[in-house]
């Protein structure tokens, strides 16, 4: 079969582990020259502070000496911070959405200037960003990168970049698995398809938006969730009523 990302250079973020780490291998087998970065140490990956501007203008110079151009960045990077509204810090929602949305946007304005027609950016969004979900810091953040999402979509289109977002339900990771026990039976009642996602259900997907095969679309947004956001709420009210008949 042949490889779709022959020749492009991949920037990912975040990419020590879960997502991030499987990305970077999946863009790799199609081809991809691809830069892995994590603010944690691990193999293979260069330190990236996704937070700190001056990291990546370091990285946007070291690209350009080395490469000249990139072609596509997966804005991957993000924490949690399970606190509710009435407990949430000022302190914490800064700095989960110094992460989960300046981030991105650094990447965006100091890559893009090495991007030409057909680069593409792929923005990791959540579930938590198409509804209500109780840690406000996150779920604000995420819908605040929809946003950004959105807005880079415009602005960078006539410039031939595509900007488009993958909303993860439940994956497997250690994000996750720092999650009580409750979290991840509730989400399984409110999932259609009645498990949670590994990783390998959400790289096709970032694969096949930045390959050329995605050329048409841009500022688009899609659930890799299970049907978790599809039913608004419905699927325990359909579960009720299948018991009690
Ligand atoms: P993870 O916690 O396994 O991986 C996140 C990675 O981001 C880690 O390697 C971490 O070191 C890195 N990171 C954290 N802060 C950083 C920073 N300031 N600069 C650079 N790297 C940083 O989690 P997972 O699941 O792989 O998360 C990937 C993305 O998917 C995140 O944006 C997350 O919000 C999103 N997501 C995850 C879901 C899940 O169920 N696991 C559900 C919905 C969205």
């Amino acid at each position: 079969m042949t490889k779709r990302l022959v020749g492009k250079v991949v920037v990912v973020t975040g990419a020590a582990g879960g997502q991030g780490a499987a990305e970077a291998e999946a863009l790799t087998r199609e081809g991809a020259q691809v830069i892995a970065t994590d603010v944690s140490e691990a193999p293979g990956c260069r330190r990236l502070d996704v937070s700190s501007e001056r990291a990546w203008a370091e990285l946007a110079a070291e690209i350009r000496e080395s490469y000249g151009r990139v072609h596509g960045l997966v804005n991957n990077a993000g924490i949690t911070w399970r606190a509710r509204i009435d407990d949430v810090h000022p302190a914490d929602m800064a700095r989960v959405h110094a992460v989960n949305v300046t981030g991105p946007l650094l990447g965006i304005q100091h890559l893009t200037p090495l991007m030409g027609p057909g680069a593409s950016i792929v923005n990791v969004g959540s579930s938590a960003a198409l509804t209500a979900h109780y840690p406000v810091a996150y779920t604000s953040s995420k819908w605040a990168l929809r946003g950004l999402s959105r807005t880079a979509a415009m602005e960078l289109g006539p410039r031939g970049i595509r900007v488009n977002t993958v909303h993860p339900g439940f994956i497997d990771t250690m994000m996750t698995a720092s999650a009580a026990p409750a979290f991840r039976e509730a989400n399984l009642r409110e999932t259609p398809l009645g498990r949670t996602g590994t990783v390998d259900d959400i790289t096709p997907l970032v694969v096949f938006l930045l390959s050329d095969d995605a050329s048409f679309i841009t500022g688009a947004e899609i659930p890799v969730d299970g049907g978790l956001t599809s039913h608004g709420g419905a699927k325990s009210i359909s579960d009720a009523l299948r018991a009690d008949a």
